[in-house]
C-alpha cells in the first residue's frame, strides 16, 4: 500500500453535520485505510493513533503498554512543553499499571460485581422515579441533563461512597463544574481541589464513625487515608460523566431513531441487548492512551518504545469487520464483545453499576412519558466539542404531552 502507514495529521474538532452520534468523519476514513495510522502530536512527538477494533483490543490487553500517566508525556490537542507530567496521586489506579493497580483495583472489585450491583436494582428504581416524578410536576418541558440525566447517577454515587445526604448539593456542584465539560479553566481547578478537601475530610469522618458504604468497608485494609481518598476520586470520575452521558446521549439517539424505541418499547426483553448496543454505537468515553514500554511490533509496524498511542474505542466500535452496518443503531444486534468499557486489566470496574443505572432509567422515562420528544431542532441540540474527554450533549431540551402521562403514576 502506496500510503501506509497512513497519517492522521490532527485531531478532528468536530463531527459532520447532522451525524452527531457517529465518530468524526476523519477518524472513520483513518480506520477504513489501516488500523493503526501514524499520528503526529502538537508537540512533535510521532506516536500512533489506533482504530481497528482488533488492534485496539490486542493493545488493550498487552501489558507492554502502559497506562502510567507520568510516561504520558503528549497531548493529541494540547503542546504540554517541556512540563514533567507527575505520577498519579496515591489511590488514582486508573494511570498506574502493575503492581500499583492491582492494590487499589483488587479491594474494589467484590463492591461492584453482577451480584452486588443488582441487589442495587431497587433503589436505582426509586432514585429514577422521585427524579421522573420531579420532572413530571415542573413540566411538561424539561432540560433532560439536568433533570435525570446527571442527578440520577450523582445520588447513586454518593450513596455508594457514603456521602451524608445534607452534603450532596456541595459534592454534585463541584464534581459536576470539575467532570461536566462546561466551566472554565480556573472554574474546574477550584471545583476538583474543593472535591479533594472534601474527600479528604470524609475519608477522616468515616474512620472516626463507618457506616455502611463502600469507603467505611475499606477502612479495615492497609490502605492509608490518602490512598483512599485517590480511589474515591477514581470511582467518582470514571463513574459519574460517563453514565450522565450515557443516559443524555442514549435518549438522544432513541429520539432520532423512533423504529429503535418502538422496538424497545413493544419489547421490554430487550432491554438489556438495548443497552449494550447504545454502549457500543456512542461509545461516550471515546479514547484512550497507552505507552509503549518497548519496540513492540504490530500490524507490520514497530511501535517504538516510550511512544504514544491513541486508542480509538468509538471508531474501532464502528469497524465494519467486527460489526456489520456498524454505523447503523440497531437494538437487535448480538454481537456482543464492544469495547465501550475498554478491555485488559483497566476494563471498567463500575460497568455491572452502569448497566443497572442504564437498564432502569431509559425504559422508566419512556414510560412515564411516552410522547417524550425534542423541544429544538435536533441540529440545535449543543453537542460537546470533541476536545471534551467524555462525549455528550450540554443539554437536552424535551417535552412531552401532559394528559399522555397515565394517571396515578
Ligand atoms: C456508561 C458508563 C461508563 C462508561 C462508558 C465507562 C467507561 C470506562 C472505560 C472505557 C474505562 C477504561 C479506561 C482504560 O482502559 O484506560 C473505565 C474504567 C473505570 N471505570 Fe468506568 N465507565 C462507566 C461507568 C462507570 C461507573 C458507574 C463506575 C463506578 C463507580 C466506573 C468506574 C470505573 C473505574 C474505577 C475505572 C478504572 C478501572 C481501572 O483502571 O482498573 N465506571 N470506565
Amino acid at each position: 500500500m502506496a500510503d501506509f502507514p497512513h497519517t492522521l495529521a490532527a485531531m478532528p474538532t468536530t463531527r459532520r453535520p447532522g451525524c452527531p452520534f457517529d465518530p468524526p468523519e476523519e477518524l472513520i476514513e483513518a480506520r477504513a485505510r489501516s488500523p493503526i495510522s501514524r499520528f503526529p502530536f502538537p508537540d512533535g512527538h510521532q506516536g500512533w493513533l489506533v482504530t481497528g477494533y482488533d488492534l485496539t483490543r490486542a493493545i488493550l490487553a498487552d501489558p507492554r503498554f502502559s497506562s502510567r500517566r507520568e510516561l504520558m508525556k503528549h497531548h493529541p490537542t494540547i503542546d504540554f512543553g517541556d512540563i514533567e507530567v507527575p505520577p498519579a496521586p496515591p489511590g488514582e489506579f486508573l494511570l498506574m499499571d502493575e503492581p500499583q493497580h492491582s492494590r487499589y483495583r483488587k479491594p474494589l472489585v467484590g463492591k461492584f460485581t453482577v451480584r452486588r450491583m443488582r441487589l442495587l436494582t431497587e433503589r436505582v428504581e426509586q432514585i429514577t422515579a422521585e427524579h421522573l416524578d420531579a420532572m413530571e410536576q415542573a413540566g411538561p418541558a424539561a432540560d433532560l441533563v439536568t433533570a435525570f440525566a446527571k442527578p440520577i447517577p450523582a445520588v447513586v454515587i454518593c450513596e455508594l461512597l457514603g456521602v451524608p445526604y445534607e452534603d450532596r448539593a456541595f459534592f454534585q456542584e463541584n464534581v459536576d463544574k470539575f467532570l461536566g465539560g462546561e466551566a472554565s479553566d480556573e472554574e474546574v481547578m477550584a471545583a476538583y481541589l474543593a472535591t479533594q478537601r472534601y474527600l479528604a475530610e470524609l475519608v477522616a469522618a468515616k474512620r472516626a464513625n463507618p457506616t455502611d458504604d463502600v469507603l467505611s468497608d475499606l477502612l479495615d485494609s492497609d490502605l492509608t487515608d490518602e490512598e483512599l481518598q485517590g480511589m474515591a476520586l477514581i470511582l467518582l470520575s470514571a463513574g459519574f460523566d460517563t453514565t450522565a452521558n450515557m443516559l443524555a446521549l442514549g435518549t438522544f439517539a432513541l429520539l432520532q431513531n423512533p423504529d429503535q424505541l418502538a422496538a424497545l418499547r413493544d419489547d421490554p426483553a430487550l432491554t438489556d441487548q438495548a443497552v449494550e448496543e447504545l454502549l457500543r454505537y456512542l461509545s461516550v468515553a471515546k479514547q484512550f492512551f497507552r505507552v509503549a514500554l518497548e519496540d513492540v511490533e504490530l500490524a507490520g509496524q514497530t511501535i517504538e518504545a516510550g511512544t504514544m498511542v491513541i486508542l480509538s474505542l468509538n471508531t474501532a466500535n464502528r469497524d465494519p469487520e467486527r460489526f456489520p452496518d456498524p454505523h447503523a443503531l440497531d437494538l437487535r444486534r448480538r454481537d456482543g464483545g464492544h469495547l465501550a468499557f475498554s478491555h485488559g486489566v483497566h476494563q471498567c470496574l463500575g460497568q455491572q453499576l452502569a448497566r443497572v443505572e442504564m437498564r432502569v432509567a431509559f425504559p422508566a422515562l419512556f414510560d412515564r412519558f411516552p410522547t417524550l420528544r425534542l423541544a429544538v431542532p435536533a441540529e440545535e441540540v449543543p453537542l460537546r466539542p470533541e476536545a471534551a474527554d467524555i462525549y455528550g450533549v450540554k443539554s437536552l431540551p424535551v417535552t412531552w404531552d401532559a394528559a399522555t402521562v397515565p394517571p396515578g403514576v
